[in-house]
């Protein structure tokens, strides 16, 4: 089991969106003695970047000339690389690599609906892309071999963009308040707007735990959206009180105040925004490998499974959310479940949990409810068997 060798609550108060640090030996696995333990090898990860459904790229700055290609690749691609300067970046792998998702687990007492995904890249020496500035809080956990972390103080407008390749959105040279190696096991943070630049000094392999930031402009467009989708608003301006005016090009303050509150409506529906954001928070931004079963499951079957003492187990990076102050509804990869009155444990069941133990299940046979939903859930391929 992956574990952090410090208190995450005590980090949070400390470092989060404040500032960056390192910790060394901050992740290991089962002992701080074992030290970490990569939970893939490179050729896995080659394997990954071979699959259509999974994002990966690659990148390579051979004498300065940074090239950027999106995959999948092909077996070819990795039979002719050079030693140096490139690297092979996979995308919310935790989505499709179990050891790899074991990664996150220390990670989990932060607020899932906050967590994006596990970016995990493979550079050979002096491969990396390049400095840049990302806008979401990164903790990179160093694996295998060493790479060295420069970063920069936090960016108020000084740095400039550089264009070395239309695909990367670097900047350029910037001076470092950290500048150092890391070793397998050793985390840094990085709170967005950091400007940073990783090199590999040997073949290193890289963890990149990625946490979402939403941007003010990002919650206004889904929430247009949404709007849209669930046909809400769909009412004219009525006003049988209009007045006429001397001055034609002048809006009346009264017109503009009843296009205004129009405009408030939907946003101060405090029910509507609440759905809204279970909605779009419960959406993972990466594909998911959900397969629906070949034969679809009836609540008998069901009931069997469950008889067994078997398991049934959440499809890895599976967004499942719901409010603190509404436990009858789950928002479930950008899906509405409701829960009836009486259901309301099986929110934490589903939501806080990847896995429903057989004790659980056992304790659900008798409410015809949750086997209903269960049925549901796994007939979706959002949650699965052995
Ligand atoms: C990398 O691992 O090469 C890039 C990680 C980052 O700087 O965001
Ligand atoms: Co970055």
């Amino acid at each position: 089991m992956y574990q952090l060798s410090f208190s995450l609550s005590e980090f949070m108060a400390e470092f989060w969106q404040k500032k960056p640090t390192i910790i060394k030996g901050g992740l290991f696995f089962d002992t701080p003695q074992q030290g970490f333990v990569d939970p893939l090898s490179p050729d896995e990860l080659a394997g990954l970047s071979m699959e259509e459904e999974i994002d990966s790229r690659f990148i390579s700055n051979l004498n300065d000339d940074w090239k950027a290609e999106h995959g999948p690749f092909s077996e070819d691609k990795f039979a002719e690389l050079g030693e140096t300067n490139w690297s092979l970046i996979v995308q919310a792998a935790n989505h499709w690599h179990p050891q790899a998702a074991d990664l996150v687990t220390p990670f989990k007492e932060m607020p899932g609906w906050l967590f994006d995904d596990l970016m995990i890249s493979f550079a050979v020496p002096n491969g990396g892309v390049g400095p840049h500035i990302d806008q979401y809080d990164v903790f990179i956990c160093q694996g295998m071999g060493k790479r060295h972390w420069r970063v920069g103080a936090k960016d108020e407008g000084q740095y400039d963009e550089v264009c070395r390749n239309s695909a990367l959105r670097q900047i350029d040279r910037f001076d470092a308040i950290i500048d150092e190696v890391l070793e397998p096991g050793d985390v840094l943070y990085i709170p967005p707007g950091f400007p940073h630049d990783g090199y590999a000094l040997e073949a290193s392999m890289s963890y990149s735990v990625g946490f979402r930031s939403p941007k003010e402009q990002e919650l206004l467009s889904n929430f247009a959206d949404y709007v849209l989708a669930h046909d809400i608003g769909d009412v004219h301006l009525h006003n049988p009180e209009q007045k006429t005016q001397s001055a034609n090009g002048m809006i009346q303050r009264n017109d503009a105040n009843i296009l205004s509150d129009m405009l408030k409506k939907a946003t101060q529906d405090p029910a509507l925004i609440d759905h809204f954001l279970g909605c779009m928070l419960s959406q993972s931004r990466h594909q998911l490998n959900v397969v629906a079963p070949e034969e679809e499951w009836t609540m008998d079957d069901v009931m069997q499974h469950i008889q067994l003492g078997e398991g049934i187990y959440k499809v890895s990076g599976l967004r499942a959310l719901y409010l603190e102050t509404d436990q009858n509804t789950l928002f479930i990869n950008g899906e509405v479940f409701p829960l009836e009155a009486g259901l309301e444990p099986l929110a934490s069941v589903l939501c806080d949990d990847d896995e429903i133990e057989p004790q659980t299940l056992a304790s659900l046979t008798s409410i015809p409810a949750a086997i209903q939903l269960l049925t549901e859930l796994l007939n979706k391929g959002y949650w699965f068997t052995e």
